[in-house]
């Protein structure tokens, strides 16, 4: 869920029909709606309304993203599990996943004290589980150590180990007014290469990730049954952005069956090895199920 500082109402995201970045009381909303519905768990991603150099606003305990966490702790959190996305990328006016170098390379090691700072922030504010979507060698580890300092060891790590700089990421960049210019390959997996998803799982899980993710999903079931195989943890799968447009986009042109590709869709997640789906139809998806 999108949730975008200073509106009053949702604003629909043109490329993903049907998702919307929230204002504070949609998002309470949507939130009763998916817990209602028989969702595990909401991952929330704060559309901020100004952004700097360093994503300040990432660990700001007013910041949009820390805010919206508190209100959805106190409203659902005993029914869902909250999860944070850690990741600078929506906080940095030059929309890169951490803090950049003087020649302009993402400096990985400067983001791991970014992502701590972060990662507190997010604990302070009642997060159950933060996603580390930014792809920094060596986070999980950063992260689990910042934490437990300060007391935080039940704070729960899903490290995003398999995420692969995929197309696919596209309308992810309209819902959350990326600023991002070029690409993210020097962080994230070249999509051709599947041995360095299995190794970056195993590294999570070995840095003390609690769960570890496959990302995008239809695109790397084979990584993903890899990645299940290989590993001790619960394995999640992230039907991403790109992959929602697709479906709704064939399925607005009368070109497939819209409940049963979406249904299909997820079950092939589950199928390759997929313990959870992050999914953008998850409370209609719940509902389904729940209708048998
Ligand atoms: C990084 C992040 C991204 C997505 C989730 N977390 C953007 C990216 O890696 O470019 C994309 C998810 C989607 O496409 O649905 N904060």
């Amino acid at each position: 869920m999108f949730v975008r500082e200073g509106v009053n109402e949702a604003a629909p995201i043109s490329s993903m029909p049907g998702v919307v970045q929230h204002s504070m009381d949609s998002l309470r909303r949507a939130a009763v709606e998916a817990a209602e519905a028989g969702v595990g768990g909401v991952m929330l991603f704060g559309v901020p309304a100004v952004r700097d150099a360093a994503g300040s606003g990432a660990d700001d305990p007013n910041g949009i993203l820390n805010v919206a966490t508190r209100a959805l702790v106190d409203e659902v959190g005993d029914a869902l599990v909250v999860q944070t996305d850690l990741c600078l990328d929506e906080f940095t006016d030059h929309g890169h996943c951490g803090v950049l170098a003087a020649d302009g390379s993402v400096d990985n090691d400067a983001t791991l004290e970014r992502y701590v700072s972060m990662a507190l922030g997010q604990a302070r504010a009642g997060s159950h589980l933060l996603g580390l979507s930014g792809m920094m060698d060596g986070q999980v580890a950063a992260i689990r150590r910042g934490l437990d300092a300060e007391g935080f060891t039940d704070t729960l790590l899903l490290g995003y180990a398999a995420k692969y700089a995929s197309a696919f990421y596209g309308p992810f960049r309209e819902a959350v007014d990326s600023q991002l210019q070029g690409d993210r390959r020097t962080y994230q997996l070249d999509p051709g290469n599947r041995r360095e998803g299995i190794r970056e799982a195993l590294i999570d899980e070995a840095e003390g990730a609690d769960i570890v993710m496959v990302k995008p999903a239809m695109s790397f079931l084979d990584v993903l049954r890899e990645v299940r195989d290989a590993v001790h943890v619960p394995v999640w799968a992230y039907q991403i952005s790109g992959e929602y447009a697709m479906i709704e986009a064939a399925a607005a042109n009368g070109w497939i069956d819209r409940r049963a590709a979406v249904l299909e869709s997820l079950l092939s997640i589950r199928r390759a090895g997929a313990d959870a789906v992050l999914t953008y139809w998850a409370t209609e998806a719940a509902t389904w199920l729940h209708e048998g």
